[in-house]
């Protein structure tokens, strides 16, 4: 029993997204848990999410998750906020394993803001989402939200065009009306975005705090392990493993660039 035990630990923590801004928290709970081997999924194939149907987000997430168990997930991180507001849900029901999920990160801004606005980034999905509007509404008594789609904005990191025009550019369209209605904290509400968030500072000026919550999620990952006895008992320095769903050679030089080696991405 006590070797079974041993063995599931060993196993990997499943992580996907619609795409590569999930990699923002895989890096984080590669941080935080060093020794844990992980596997990664980007299905850029089905990109972005943040415009398709609640009922497609959950079969791409549950046929991932699908995937994730043939081999061996011991838990799964949605580091996608669309996909977790479309379906964690009806996933924590239909599967044993862990799940953690990431949403904007609203209730830390909620506390820091000093105007009393916040303004929030994602995608269309999210912010259309049941899921999200509960949210935002049980902390509307305290504070006004002000939401901002931001379509094209995920494809300039899938295409990554992190410091080019186009992106600058978007970023003043969605960011300047956040602005002009008073927000002093803007959340983050889109994994893609972790990777613009020095260029959104930029354009959002020294008066406002950009409210990331990767690093929020990995611990949240951690406590989950933990607290299903899941951490593994390894020693030594975790593997890391890529999947994704998108063309290999536009994978392999996505992924490589922004997990700061050269990685091998397997086809999914
Ligand atoms: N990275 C995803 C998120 O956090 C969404 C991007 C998309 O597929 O539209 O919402």
């Amino acid at each position: 029993m006590a070797s079974l035990q041993f063995m599931i630990n060993a196993n990997p923590i499943g992580i996907f997204d619609s795409g590569i801004g999930g990699l923002s928290i895989a890096r984080r709970i590669r941080e935080i848990l060093p020794n844990e081997n992980l596997l990664y999924i980007a299905d850029s194939a089905h990109a972005p999410y943040g415009d398709k149907s609640e009922s497609y987000i959950y079969q791409r997430s549950s046929s991932i998750i699908e995937f994730l168990l043939e081999r061996n997930a011991k838990a799964v991180v949605i580091a996608c906020n669309t996909a977790t507001v479309s379906s964690i849900k009806q996933l924590r029901a239909n599967y044993s394993i862990p799940i953690v999920g990431v949403e904007p990160g609203v209730k830390p801004a909620a506390f820091k803001t000093r105007s009393g606005i916040i303004g929030v980034l994602a995608t269309t999905q999210t912010l259309k989402s049941t899921s999200f509007n509960a949210l935002a509404n049980s902390f509307s008594t305290h504070v006004k939200i002000e939401v901002q789609p931001c379509p094209g904005l995920m494809e300039q990191v899938e295409a990554l065009n992190l410091d080019s025009d186009i992106t600058e550019q978007l970023i003043k369209e969605y960011v300047s009306p956040l602005l002009a209605r008073g927000a002093d904290n803007i959340v983050l509400g889109c994994t893609h975005y972790a990777y613009l968030e020095q260029s959104i500072k930029k354009i959002a000026g020294p008066n406002v705090e950009i409210i990331n919550t990767d690093l929020a999620v990995a611990k949240e990952a951690a406590r989950r392990l933990d607290n299903a006895s899941l951490l593994t008992t390894n020693t030594v320095p975790g593997k890391d493993e890529f999947w994704s769903s998108g063309a290999p050679d536009i994978a392999q030089k996505q992924i490589s660039q922004l997990w700061g080696e050269t990685v091998n991405v397997l086809q999914m």
